[in-house]
């Protein structure tokens, strides 16, 4: 025993829409063959915004949901692979911008699109040793600045946009019992960081990644299910990230989730990579679908190629 549960969340989306129509402008696709391959019809991208005012919008939001000030705050941690800067990090601009105590510890975590699983675990090991038990975990990402926009089979698939989630540890609550892990795979998603010769785009090798994925959601729901003494039937809201809309449906028909219980927002999110599950959670929240006390099982995978999953209870009146 000791763990957190999820007391509020928030999410934040730059305002520029941008259609499957639009991208057919620039490349050679079509409106069909990308809603057919994988559920999208928008994304949002940046076009004035920042990474950092996404994140602050967005830690505002979940704050002020939660009922928590920043001065309650005694971790924050940002996943992501875009940020602003490479120093100060995303997280070191977060405790500038919201104000939290100058004894917060401030740090990004990079696990491509299954940031925000690790982030969450590393918050839950963190905040049993930290000087407040309210915690700041951030998924952002702004793929639209590392996107090749002249390439067809990836730049339809990313959006941009940012999640936040503020959680609360005690020690006579569960472990979210997050399963984590990596195949150290540097070749089927690659983006150089700025310290490469490399050209500075992002690059996939998606039937390959479509198939990693389907074999590491289940592995992660199955572990989660186990480590909790629960079945799927247990959970009441699934939410996967946001890669492609026949992975989501895949595993949702594997399990008999009924359409009630998990969440899509691909159709007009696209895979905002770290930000994915936040964000749906956000959402998720703001429609009155994460009652006090409901357990929701999530599940990331991306690039490294990594994997993670938890079950998070929400905790907010408690
Ligand atoms: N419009 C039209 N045709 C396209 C296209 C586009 N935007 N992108 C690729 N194609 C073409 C290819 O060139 C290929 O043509 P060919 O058969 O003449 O060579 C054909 O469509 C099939 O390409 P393929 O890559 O096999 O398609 P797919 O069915 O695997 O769908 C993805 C591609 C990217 C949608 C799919 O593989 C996917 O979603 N993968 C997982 C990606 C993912 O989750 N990434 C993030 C992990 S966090």
């Amino acid at each position: 025993m000791n763990g957190i549960k999820l007391r509020g969340t928030g999410s934040c989306l730059p305002s520029r829409i941008l259609t499957n129509g639009d991208l057919a402008r620039r490349v050679d696709t079509t409106d069909e063959w990308i809603t057919t391959r994988t559920g999208i019809r928008e994304r949002r991208v940046c076009t004035g915004e920042t990474h950092s005012g996404l994140c602050t919008a967005a830690a505002r939001t979940a704050l002020k949901r939660a009922g928590v000030t920043p001065g309650e705050v005694g971790v924050c941690i940002v996943a992501t692979m875009t940020a602003d800067a490479v120093i100060p990090s995303a997280a070191c601009t977060l405790q500038k911008t919201l104000g939290l105590p100058a004894d917060t510890l401030c740090f990004d975590l990079n696990a491509a699109c299954s940031g925000f699983l690790y982030a969450l675990h590393t918050m839950e090991c963190l905040l049993a040793a930290a000087p407040r038990k309210f915690g700041l975990v951030v998924g952002c990402d702004v793929l639209s600045r590392v996107v090749d926009w002249s390439d067809r089979s990836t730049c339809i698939l990313f959006g941009d946009g940012a999640g936040a989630a503020v959680v609360e540890w005690r020690a006579a609550w569960p472990s979210i019992g997050a399963v984590l892990g990596c195949h150290g795979n540097t070749e089927l998603l690659y983006c150089p960081g700025p310290g490469s010769r490399d050209d500075p785009y992002l690059s996939m090798e998606g039937q390959k990644v479509f198939k990693f994925a389907l074999e590491a959601v289940p592995w992660c729901m199955d572990r989660v299910l186990e480590r909790h003494g629960l079945t799927a039937e247990d959970v009441d809201v699934f939410v996967f990230h946001q890669a492609n809309a026949r992975i989501i449906d895949l595993v949702a028909k594997k399990y008999r989730i009924p359409a009630e219980k998990y969440y899509k927002n691909i159709e007009c999110r696209g895979n905002t990579s770290a930000a994915s599950i936040p964000i749906a959670l956000s959402e998720l929240e703001a429609a009155g679908r994460l009652p006090d006390g409901s357990r929701a099982l999530l599940v990331g995978f991306g690039g490294g190629l990594t994997w993670g999953g938890a079950l998070i209870e929400i905790g907010r009146n408690v």
